[in-house]
């Protein structure tokens, strides 16, 4: 398998254009380095050739909501503006316990074992807090919205891919709002909850290797592009399970602080640690920046009709509206607890001495504790459609 990716830290600006120009952008936005070998998608016998004609031609449309800008306070929040009398999270219910699976331990922080080193993130209570922290955050920024992908109000089956702890997370919700659908959460690591509703299922599973089940409604994947390896063949396989007129989405942040009103600094020390990160992803043959280029992965794995939601989340408390700083409150504690992995397997992978480490951590976290400076991070919402009849392809 080869990496999808080849990330330097150095990765391209947030796009700021109006949508005329998106197109254009897009087209800029392709990997820098051609894409790895992939095996043709599988378009229904009769289409052979205009698929393979779509797959490599531009992009015909891409349907783009450009990312309004975040206003800044014109002075500091309460200090006490969201402290929380009751822990929202505490809702009685019973996750697995994981003692029954095997995991490994490493400066604290416990690893799965299946598929040892595949995943370089813990998967300790910690993290799973933190993962469950980031879907308020989500729900907050997308008003509620799970997902974006148009699949009508019955759908019948739906996949979750990399569900993490899916307790407040998209299979367990999903089945309480369609009851129609089977939902399936996958992932590498069983983490899930025990209760759930009826048509709620997880599987221990790797996404890159073969899927078992067929005619989906929707696939989704949630913070999941940078941590695939072969995202080619990931979307492939995506194409094959999913029914025609079926969904793929991807919800996923761009790994790369940025500011528009020029108030982060170039030597900013969390654009830097940023930029480090980048380049122990690579390393690891994986990409910070897959987020803002998924599209021709999208189109060569046969998918049409593409769509791209752009949204900035503001990175610590410095938005004027409320609901804006509630995000950037919550971005900020993610990314406060998330960088301290970078000094375990990604940063192992790029040699680096760790009290040099420590030292890039605690500036890094200093940094963000600074209001004046605006930085914010890209989040991207692909969806896109496997073609419901030949007459969609090429769209
Ligand atoms: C960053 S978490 C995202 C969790 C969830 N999608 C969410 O948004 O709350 C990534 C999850 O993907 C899982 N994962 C990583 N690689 C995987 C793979 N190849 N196949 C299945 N799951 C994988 C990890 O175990 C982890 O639970």
């Amino acid at each position: 398998m080869e990496p999808h990716d080849s990330d330097t830290g150095q990765p391209p600006p947030p796009p700021q254009l109006p949508p005329s120009q998106q197109q254009q952008h897009e087209e800029q936005q392709q990997p820098q380095q051609p894409l790895p070998q992939q095996k043709p998608p599988q378009p229904p016998q009769q289409q052979p050739q205009q698929q393979h004609a779509r797959a490599s031609s531009p992009s015909p449309t891409v349907a783009t909501v450009e990312a309004p800008t975040i206003e800044v306070a014109s002075q500091p929040g309460e200090e006490d503006e969201f402290d929380l009398t009751d822990d929202p999270f505490n809702d009685g219910s019973t996750s697995v316990t994981s003692s029954v699976y095997a995991c490994t331990y490493e400066r604290g922080r416990r690893y799965q074992c299946f598929k040892n080193g595949r995943y370089p993130i813990p998967n300790d209570d910690q993290e799973q807090d933190r993962e469950d922290m980031k879907h308020a955050m989500l729900m907050e920024l997308t008003d509620g919205t799970l997902f974006f992908s148009p699949v009508g109000d019955n759908p019948q089956s739906i996949l979750d891919i990399g569900t993490g702890t899916a307790i407040l997370t998209l299979a367990t919700q999903v089945g309480d709002k369609y009851p129609s659908a089977r939902v399936c959460g996958i992932d590498l690591t069983p983490i899930q909850p025990l209760w759930v509703p009826p048509n709620v299922e997880f599987l221990v599973d790797d996404c890159e290797q073969d899927w078992l089940v067929r005619n989906v409604d929707l696939v989704h994947f949630r913070f999941m592009a940078v941590i695939l390896k072969d995202i080619s063949i990931v979307m492939e396989h995506a194409y094959e399970c999913l029914r025609p007129g079926g969904w793929i989405e991807f919800q996923e942040l761009m790994g790369v602080p940025s500011c528009d009103d020029g108030t982060m600094p170039e030597d900013d020390p969390f654009v830097r640690l940023y930029a480090t990160a980048g380049k122990a992803w690579a390393k690891l043959g994986l990409s910070t920046t897959i987020a803002a280029r998924l599209e021709p992965y999208l189109r060569d794995a046969g998918f049409t009709n593409v769509h791209c939601k752009v949204l900035k989340v503001p990175i610590g408390v410095w938005a004027k509206d409320k609901t804006m700083r509630l995000i950037g409150l919550y971005q900020k504690r993610a990314v406060d607890e998330f960088i301290s992995t970078f000094a375990g397997r990604p940063f192992e992978a790029l040699g680096l001495d760790p009290t040099a480490v420590q030292i890039d951590l605690a500036l890094a976290r200093q940094s963000i504790d600074d209001i004046s400076v605006h930085r914010y991070f890209p989040y991207y919402f692909w969806y896109a459609q496997k073609p419901a009849s030949p007459a969609d392809y090429g769209t």
